[in-house]
């Protein structure tokens, strides 16, 4: 029996990616060789499930905060051999009874090495309460202003709760200073330090509309890539890259064009 991780990925802002990389880490760290379990904790816009292609699970996290099913009842393994708890889209079952979910996220720890809890966006009292559930946190943001505003004003209660925080991940990146902060910038307002730079990929898109997460619909992307190194990092493994991914990935490209 394992006592895992519990790790928020959290942001302050909605849209930075923070479901993507729950899901895109998760299976990074199962192809490790880790038990992994993601954990939707964004009741009221929970889409974890439909990233993972899996909505139909008839027991959500919001049965069990109310004590009407066990935790064990609402997991369910994706083909990716991750596991998952998924939330409830139902409008009356926005308010959730948050005061069961450490409870419920030691219970998945028992069994994972990681526990990886979609947090929702916002500093309101219900994101409070997921953020004194987890034991680490994640940041999740974008090269905006306004995302990284509210990144810091989640770390400042993140450090307020005394949470250790891991770092930052900076998603969504397209490398073009004349219109978005560079790592620096991101680093200084929110005084945290980046662990790695995801760039935005049209074809996350096209993943989601397949429901298949982007490591497996093309691991040979760059954003697949370096999710991989991050799941690497936080499992403290060496990282290899992939040799002639560059050459494969024009390949693909030029395989998609005449296909299309
Ligand atoms: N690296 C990326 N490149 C391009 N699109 C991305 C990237 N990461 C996330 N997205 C897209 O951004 C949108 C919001 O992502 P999501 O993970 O739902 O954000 P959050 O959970 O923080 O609200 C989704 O349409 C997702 O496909
Ligand atoms: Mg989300």
């Amino acid at each position: 029996m394992t006592e895992g991780r519990i790790i928020g990925l959290i942001s302050g802002k909605g849209g930075v990616g923070k479901t993507t990389l729950t899901v895109n880490l998760g299976i990074g760290l199962k192809q490790l060789g880790n038990e992994v379990t993601l954990v939707d904790a964004d009741f009221s816009a929970s889409n974890l499930g439909v990233y993972l292609g899996r909505y139909d699970h008839p027991v959500k996290i919001q049965k069990v905060l109310h004590n009407e099913a066990e935790v064990e009842n609402a997991i369910f393994r994706h083909p990716t051999g991750v596991k998952a708890i998924t939330s409830s889209n139902e409008i009356n079952q926005v308010e959730p009874n948050t005061e069961r979910l450490r409870e419920v996220l030691t219970t998945a720890a028992k069994d994972s090495d990681y526990v990886l809890v979609d947090c929702p966006p916002g500093l309101d009292q219900t994101v409070e309460s997921i953020i004194q559930a987890c034991d680490e946190l994640l940041i999740v943001t974008m090269p905006t202003q306004t995302a990284g505003i509210n990144a810091a004003q989640i770390i400042e209660k993140c450090k307020e709760l005394h949470k250790p925080i891991l770092g930052t991940i900076l998603n969504k990146v397209e490398n073009n200073p004349e219109k978005e902060l560079v790592e620096r910038e991101v680093e200084m307002m929110t005084e945290s330090h980046i662990l790695g730079k995801v760039p935005y990929d049209s074809e996350m898109k096209e993943s989601l509309f397949e429901n298949t997460p982007l490591s497996l619909y093309n691991p040979l992307s760059e954003a697949s890539l370096e999710i991989e190194k991050l799941a690497h990092n936080l499992a403290g493994e060496k990282y290899e890259p992939p040799k002639f991914s560059k050459f494969k990935r024009g390949l693909r490209k030029i395989k998609k064009n005449i296909s299309r």
